[in-house]
């Protein structure tokens, strides 16, 4: 199995005083699923910002250790290399919308990679169909479901193609429908050999995790 992504003994606090998690090693590969549980603000979000880049590249605080994408401390990459192998869903699928025509904020990715025309087109079609939206292709985000606007937001990290996936906390501003559909979503990434972060603080949607990190004031564990 590759090995994509790995925190080795990562440490990180907002400031030094007071550290959200320390000495933490991750290891995730090609098709494996981890989850991440824990209390509201005991550094879920934090984590998956280290692991997806936005610390220490947008975000700053005290950061040791480090994490590696193949290999490569992500500290070292540019966040546009770090974004074609590793992609992150948010709680709020607007975050992830700034046109009133779907396909235009899926775009936006290939378009930043300097994709050719007919291939950002391409990938357009490939994250609708894979995501069931093909026929929302125009319409505006919000005349989508719950559920079916955070596929959208997912659909539009798809059209780079990653490898890895980050899921924060994705499902908790959907009713049970919402819900349902992301998770089967999910299921179907996994199928698809994604390697797969899953942040959820009900243990019921972890289903899918073939292992769990706990993280809590003061320790980690990783069962
Ligand atoms: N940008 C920030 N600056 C300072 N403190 C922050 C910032 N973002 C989050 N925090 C604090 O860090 C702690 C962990 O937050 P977070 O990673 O969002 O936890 P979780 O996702 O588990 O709820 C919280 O106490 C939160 O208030
Ligand atoms: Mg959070």
């Amino acid at each position: 199995m590759t090995l994509l992504l790995e925190a080795r003994d990562l440490s990180f606090g907002y400031t030094a005083e007071r550290m959200l998690f320390e000495h933490l090693d991750l290891e995730l590969e090609e098709g494996e699923a981890i989850g991440i549980a824990g209390v509201s603000g005991c550094g879920k979000s934090s984590l998956c910002q280290c692991l997806c880049g936005i610390i220490p590249h947008i975000k700053s605080g005290e950061r040791r250790g480090g994490v590696y994408l193949k290999g490569q401390e992500l500290a070292d990459l540019r966040l546009c290399e770090i974004a074609v192998s590793v992609g992150m869903v948010f709680q709020e699928p607007e975050q992830q919308f700034f046109s009133p025509v779907l396909e235009a904020n899926l775009a936006f990715g290939p378009e930043n990679i300097c994709l050719p025309r007919q291939q950002i087109g391409e990938r357009i079609s490939g994250a609708l169909e894979f995501s069931r939206l093909e026929q929302y292709r125009l319409a505006h985000p919000r005349q989508l479901s719950g559920g079916q606007q955070q596929l959208g937001a997912l659909s539009c990290i798809l059209t780079l193609q990653p490898q890895v996936l980050i899921f924060d906390e994705a499902a908790s501003q959907l009713d049970e429908d919402g819900c349902q559909l992301l998770d089967e979503t999910i299921g179907r990434l996994k199928e698809q050999g994604k390697a797969l972060i899953i942040v959820d603080h009900h243990m019921k949607r972890l289903h899918h995790a073939d292992k769990i990190l706990y993280l809590r004031e003061g320790g980690w564990e990783l069962k």
